[in-house]
């Protein structure tokens, strides 16, 4: 038995697909290693397998309407939130992933999704146009986006004759998914790791009116912070200047300079792992003046800022054991980015192309690719949130492997 998965909580909603047949192997699969599980319907999916199955084999009651709470003092919807430790969806149905995509609860499952903070898991089931089609695309990368995981769909021959990728992943591939889940949130947990983000502008005073900033938004450092933070890594953000909220469960410090990101960096070291995605402002004034400079003054020397990014790959005493850099660059991405990372001596560079409007700066969208070795690996165009999470979770598995 995988004692990982021992006494997990886990509630299984059955969409109104072909594919609803191997939910009932699933049911199996982790019952027998003592999972509880509780199942839910939709009007669709009742068509497809019945509630007397499903209950026989889950050992539990069949939950298929919203408005039929038996305890009146806690409705379904609310209770089951509260009890479960995953909420998985297989199969998942276009109709139910366009529903969730635009937040819409009109059935139990809908409802119960909406009102939830558990993680959800989706295993996507359907014939391959209906896959492929641009809306059904858009409707799950908004779900990703909002941190559901995927497993599958997985590519093959469909029920209704065709080829190609719809298939819903089969139970065993469903069945290591969750246990992979768990397991990599135990390792981490055990592992108590912890990371430091820094993100968004630096803000350089040259008198008590006037500064040199840049165009730095903090995004994507705030969703890296938010997306290790959702992996179970204690996670500070240091953050320059930013109109963003703060991420859920991060430690938040905000400053201005960059002297007093690198004084905040210092008190939070130890860490494990350090992304450095603040844009800080590379020149401050060589004097601060204490009086607003008078117009016909026009002399102001700079001096460089200090490097958190190296400071940090080359500290000896407290190194983190991973330092990612980020490298924004408008031309020769790749080989700038190459020549940054071999210049700070950091494990990895994120290299994204700030030359076009479209993404990096400011925008919600990023492509970036991330550098460590030889290697290179590309991501293309997407939310900052989804790159976020790819990051996060390539740092965690370098963590477990
Ligand atoms: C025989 C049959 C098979 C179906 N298989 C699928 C499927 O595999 N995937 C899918 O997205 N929709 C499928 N549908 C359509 C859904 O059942 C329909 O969109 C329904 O409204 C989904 O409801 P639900 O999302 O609440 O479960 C199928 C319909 C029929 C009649």
């Amino acid at each position: 038995m995988d004692k990982i998965l021992n006494k997990k909580k886990i509630i299984l909603i059955i969409g109104g697909g072909i594919a609803a047949y191997k939910s009932l192997d699933l049911i199996r699969l982790l019952k027998k290693q003592e999972c509880e599980i509780k199942v839910v319907l939709t009007e669709s999916g009742k068509k497809f397998v019945t509630p007397l199955s499903v209950t026989s084999l889950s050992q539990n009651k069949v939950y298929q309407d919203i408005f039929d709470s038996e305890n009146e003092a806690e409705m379904d919807h609310i209770s089951l939130s509260r009890w479960c430790d995953i909420i998985l969806f297989a199969p998942v149905t276009a109709n139910s992933i366009a529903k969730l995509a635009s937040g819409k609860a009109d059935d139990l499952a809908s409802t119960l999704i909406l009102a939830s903070n558990k993680q959800i898991i989706l295993a996507p089931a359907m014939n391959v146009r209906m896959w492929l089609h641009k809306s059904t695309k858009s409707n799950i990368n908004k779900l990703l986006d909002f941190g559901y995981l995927s497993v599958g769909p997985s590519t093959g021959e469909m029920a209704c004759g065709e080829y190609g990728e719809g298939k819903m992943s089969s139970p065993n591939q469903i069945y290591e998914f969750i246990k992979n889940y768990f397991s990599d949130r135990n390792i981490v947990k055990n592992k108590n790791l912890k990371a430091l983000v820094t993100a968004g502008p630096t803000k350089e005073y040259i008198d008590p009116v006037r500064f040199i900033t840049n165009n730095s938004s903090g995004k994507q450092g705030y969703e890296i912070a938010s997306s290790l933070a959702k992996f179970g890594v204690k996670t500070t953000l240091i953050s320059g200047p930013s109109a963003l909220k703060k991420p859920e469960n991060v430690n938040i410090i905000k400053v201005e300079s960059a002297d007093q990101m690198y004084a905040e960096t210092k008190k939070t070291l130890p860490v494990d792992i350090a992304v450095c995605t603040a844009a800080i402002t590379d020149f401050k004034p060589e004097k601060y003046e204490t009086k607003k400079i008078k117009k016909d003054n026009l002399n102001i020397n700079f001096k460089r800022n200090i490097d958190i990014l190296e400071f940090l790959s080359k500290n000896n005493l407290q190194r983190p054991k991973l330092v990612v850099g980020f490298a924004a660059e408008t031309n020769d991405v790749i080989k700038l980015a190459k020549e940054k990372k071999n210049r700070k001596y950091c494990d990895w560079i994120i290299a994204n192309d700030v030359s076009s409007p479209e993404i990096g700066f400011n925008s919600d969208y990023n492509a970036v690719s991330i550098i460590y070795g030889d290697k290179v690996e590309k991501i293309e165009k997407n939310l900052k949130s989804y790159i976020a999470n790819k990051i996060a979770k390539k740092i965690i598995n370098n963590f477990i492997q």
